[in-house]
């Protein structure tokens, strides 16, 4: 294959480098494009056919449904690793031996108090706020009581960075979510593992102690492994975007929370629920909403299906989707909102609206469903997918910093009004 690409443009040719990935994929290299071709720019809306960077963190591969992390595939780590190895194995490239992970653990554990002044600052929220804004506002906040900015060319600044918003992340999270209860803001408890840690921040009782499930730990275990990271999707292109301004790791992160919370990328998974739940009270009747979905005129999409990158099943929603009945049958729930579940799938994967666009559920389509027997309000299912997805944020922002790539500020093709007279307002 050739080394570049040949472009014509009104007669005349331009040669640009083809760049070549591990795995065979290919881009073109338009760093000099608008210099080459005195002027021109691509145009793209969404970025569907562009690369923003080169990342050696997560491979996926659409068409065939593949996913790996630092090169172990998605159904490996789900099945043997556990989140804090995986969230190790991201930001730091390598799984940690057996020494790294309990100095990461502790380390995370000795960063994992948040100053009390935060609880001034939830306080100020109303119950009725979504715990989103909420969250996306306190990691913000964190910079205000952590004001130092990384020096991401200290290894050690770096490291201690990464282990300050895994401490404090996960208090966040519980005090999010029992704010909204009305229950006491406390801590955990350090003698815990780390997911058996969140669970308990956020479902203790004050006046009982907590019964931990392991049920409920594996499957909060692997839900955090599978949403840790997924390349450039809409959230951690803001992280990065945001970073190479040389904002600081908690602003970049708020704005990828605020990014996730749309109903279109992390916020699918309440509005799968909500749709599920609404097909529930209108007699199940998936057709109408099968018919809705496909109606143009109408603003409803199947949510939890289709995916930019996926036309193949997105693999996390498989081993979710076993996990959904694991969980629900060894918890002793029936619910019946599993099955409309399947039965919208089942009745999608055959609908040619749907084969022709290759809509296959994708990771929201049965988070919501697990999330929901574990006694997690809908309100707080995207911040579960973020409290997942901040290893891979952090991840994706340490490489581009260490990459030193350059501020993000894409071109675009102005469309407005020529030059024109001002006119004094007598006149208008
Ligand atoms: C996540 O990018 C990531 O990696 C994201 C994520 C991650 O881990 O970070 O995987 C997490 O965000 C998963 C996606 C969660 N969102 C939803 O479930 C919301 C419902 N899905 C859609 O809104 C949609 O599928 C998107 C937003 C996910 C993808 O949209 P695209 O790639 O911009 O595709 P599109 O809107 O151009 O759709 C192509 C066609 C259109 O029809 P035509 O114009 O060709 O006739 O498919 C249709 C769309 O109308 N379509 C749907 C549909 N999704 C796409 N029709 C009905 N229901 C749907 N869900």
């Amino acid at each position: 294959m050739s080394n570049k690409a040949t472009l014509e443009i009104n007669g005349e040719k331009h040669e640009f480098p083809l760049v070549v990935g591990t795995e065979n994929e290919v881009g073109i290299d338009i760093k000099t494009f608008r210099a080459a071709t005195n002027g021109v720019v691509t145009l793209d809306p969404g970025f569907k056919n562009t690369g923003s960077c080169e990342s050696g963190i997560t491979f996926l591969n659409g068409e065939q449904g593949i996913l790996r992390y630092r090169g172990y595939a998605i159904e490996e780590l789900a099945d043997k690793a556990d989140f804090l190895e995986v969230a190790f194995l991201l930001i730091f490239g390598e799984l940690p031996t057996k020494d790294q992970l309990e100095k990461f653990h502790s380390d995370i554990k000795g960063q994992s108090i948040v100053d009390d002044d935060v609880k001034k600052i939830i306080d100020a929220f109303p119950k009725t706020a979504h715990p989103m804004g909420v969250l996306s506002s306190l990691t913000s906040a964190l910079t205000a009581f952590n004001p130092s900015s990384v020096n991401v060319d200290s290894e050690e600044d770096m490291y201690n960075s990464v282990v300050r918003i895994l401490g404090k992340f996960p208090v966040l999270v519980a005090w999010t979510m029992r704010k909204k209860q009305g229950l006491p803001l406390d801590y955990g408890d350090n003698s815990l593992g780390y997911v058996e840690n969140v669970l308990q921040m956020m479902f203790k009782k004050p006046n009982q102690d907590y019964v931990q499930n392991p049920i409920i730990i594996d499957a909060l275990d692997k839900l955090l492994i599978l949403h840790a990271d997924h390349e450039q999707n809409c959230s951690t292109s803001t992280v990065r975007i945001v970073g190479s301004s040389h904002a600081g790791l908690f602003a970049s992160l708020s704005a990828g929370i605020s990014a996730l919370w749309g109903p279109l990328h992390g916020g699918a998974n309440q509005a799968v629920i909500e749709m599920l739940e609404a097909i529930k009270e209108d007699g199940g009747d998936t057709h109408k909403y099968m018919a809705k979905a496909k109606d143009k005129t109408d603003p409803f999409r199947l949510m939890g299906f289709g995916h930019r990158v996926y036309k193949n099943f997105d693999p996390r929603a498989r081993i979710i989707k076993k996990s959904a009945d694991d969980v629900l049958a060894d918890l002793g729930i029936e619910d019946p909102i599993l099955e409309i579940a399947k039965g919208l799938e089942a009745e999608a994967l055959s609908d040619d609206y749907f084969v022709k666009r290759k809509l296959y559920p994708n990771v929201d389509f049965y988070s919501g469903i697990i999330y929901r027997a574990m006694g997690i309000p809908i309100e707080m299912f995207t911040v579960m997918f973020a409290l997942g997805r901040l290893p891979g944020w952090i991840a994706q922002w340490r490489e581009m910093r260490l990459n030193k790539e350059p501020i993000g500020r894409p071109r675009q093709i102005y469309t407005g009004e020529t030059l024109r007279d001002f006119k004094s307002i007598n006149n208008r």
